[in-house]
């Protein structure tokens, strides 16, 4: 069985691959690098690693030259570049975390770095391996729908998940990560390139922080929530509302002081998350418009937004003999044909693991891809540079408010 290293035991090295990996008996997890002395501790004991096989730090694991078949590179985005480029020294296969780099330089010295690189490379596009996407895929390589002429892709955030990610947590700006449409939506670009199968030609884009900015908060509001708020009962952002009780709950393990209420209080008292949505000085997008046109000739239109009850993707396809569309999490599939009036419904089982099957569908491609390397052609996939770039021209024609020819 191959052997692999998880770099940065956060939210998706320990919670989200390794027991993927575990479950799926994909490949034999044996070394751990993390900083952080609990969670590194935690995961060494949960997948029996080695303890000449825990390191503090990455640079510290890389000097040691190759200890295992495979990286799995979890680091906060600005973390990326680096640790890939001393793992392509050691030759190692290389799962990077998507955004696979925070700015377009670095995913160009990426693209350039890794063009004759004989290892597999390729990043956390988690969406390409889910069931739903997979049928979808199915669907239009069988003809059904014709030829696809148009589509529409709305990434509806959830007004908790985006407060929690991007105005309170680390996505918030834009500097310390990456615009919105990089750091959370690189994803929705790549899916609409592999569903479309072709290049974008031109790309325009709208959006802003439109609402979390202090002139839109109800008065004279205290830094946190727990401060003593007069607002708090009618405050849908109110952070103990929303932890303890609320759709926010689900990040509550991020807090890592259990799940009794008056502990949770107390670490909003101190943590990030505790802080008023009016006051975090975030600059990232609350909603971004994309318009793109495709080599050839299709043409796309993406939403994402932070004003949603529901943190979900919804999706629609347009062919010159049908249509078909869904929604990602519900795993609902709707197929119209023009030839007979007929509509066939689909119900997508996408098992427990996150991001509709999702994360287990990328371990088990990953883990494939290094079992089968010697046989792979295209190493290195090179359409995550082709997305990346894309997200990075949306933000420029956002900003610059021009149409750009990719
Ligand atoms: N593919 C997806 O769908 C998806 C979803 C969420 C997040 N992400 C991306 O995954 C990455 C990680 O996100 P996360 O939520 O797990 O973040 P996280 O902050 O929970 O985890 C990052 C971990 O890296 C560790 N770290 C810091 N310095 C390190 C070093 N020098 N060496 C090794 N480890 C170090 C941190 O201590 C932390 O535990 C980010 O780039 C994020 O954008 C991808």
């Amino acid at each position: 069985m191959k052997t692999c290293v998880i770099i940065g035991a956060g939210g998706r090295g320990k919670d989200s691959y390794a027991p993927c990996i575990e479950k799926g008996n994909l490949m034999k997890i044996v070394g751990v690098v993390e900083p952080d002395r609990q969670k590194r501790e935690q995961f060494q004991k949960r997948y029996n690693v080695e303890e000449n096989m825990c390191f503090e730090d990455y640079k510290e694991f890389f000097a040691k030259g190759k200890l295992a078949d495979a990286v799995i590179i979890c680091t906060q985005d600005r973390m990326h570049t680096e640790p890939t480029l001393l793992a392509k020294e050691c030759g190692y296969h290389i799962l990077l975390e998507k955004p696979i780099a925070p700015t377009l330089k670095e995913v160009k010295l990426l693209e350039r770095e890794f063009e004759d690189y004989g290892k597999i490379f390729m990043t956390g596009f988690v969406l390409r391996y889910t069931p739903f996407v997979k049928k979808l895929k199915e669907i239009i390589g069988s003809g059904e729908i014709g030829e696809i002429v148009t589509m529409s892709l709305n990434e509806n955030e959830g007004f908790w998940h985006h407060a929690h990610s991007y105005v309170r947590g680390p996505w918030s700006n834009s500097r310390e990560s990456s615009p919105l449409i990089v750091a959370k939506s690189s994803h929705d670009m790549d899916l609409m390139l592999y569903l479309i199968g072709s290049s974008c030609k031109y790309i325009s884009s709208y959006g802003s922080n439109f609402y979390f900015k202090p002139e839109n908060a109800p008065g004279p509001v205290p830094e946190r929530c727990t401060d003593g708020c007069e607002y708090k009962d009618k405050c849908i952002y109110n952070s103990v509302k929303q932890y303890t009780e609320g759709k926010a709950e689900y990040f509550v393990h991020k807090f890592e002081c259990g799940n009794k209420k008056e502990d949770i209080i107390n670490a909003l008292k101190h943590n990030p998350y505790g802080r008023c949505v009016y006051r975090c000085e975030n600059d990232v997008c609350d909603h971004q418009v994309v318009c793109m046109e495709f080599e050839s000739g299709v043409t796309a239109v993406f939403t994402v937004s932070a004003f949603s009850l529901e943190n979900n993707r919804t999706i629609k396809l347009m062919g010159s003999r049908g249509e078909v569309g869904g929604c990602l999490e519900t795993g609902e599939i709707l197929v119209k044909r023009f030839s007979d009036m007929s509509e066939r419904r689909i119900k997508i089982d996408h098992g427990t693991s996150k991001h509709a099957g999702g994360d287990a569908g990328l371990m088990e491609h990953f883990a494939y891809a290094v079992e089968n390397a010697d046989s792979i052609k295209e190493k290195v996939d090179r359409w995550m540079f082709e997305s990346h770039k894309i997200a990075f021209a949306a933000e420029r024609a956002r900003v610059k408010n021009i149409r750009i020819k990719m």
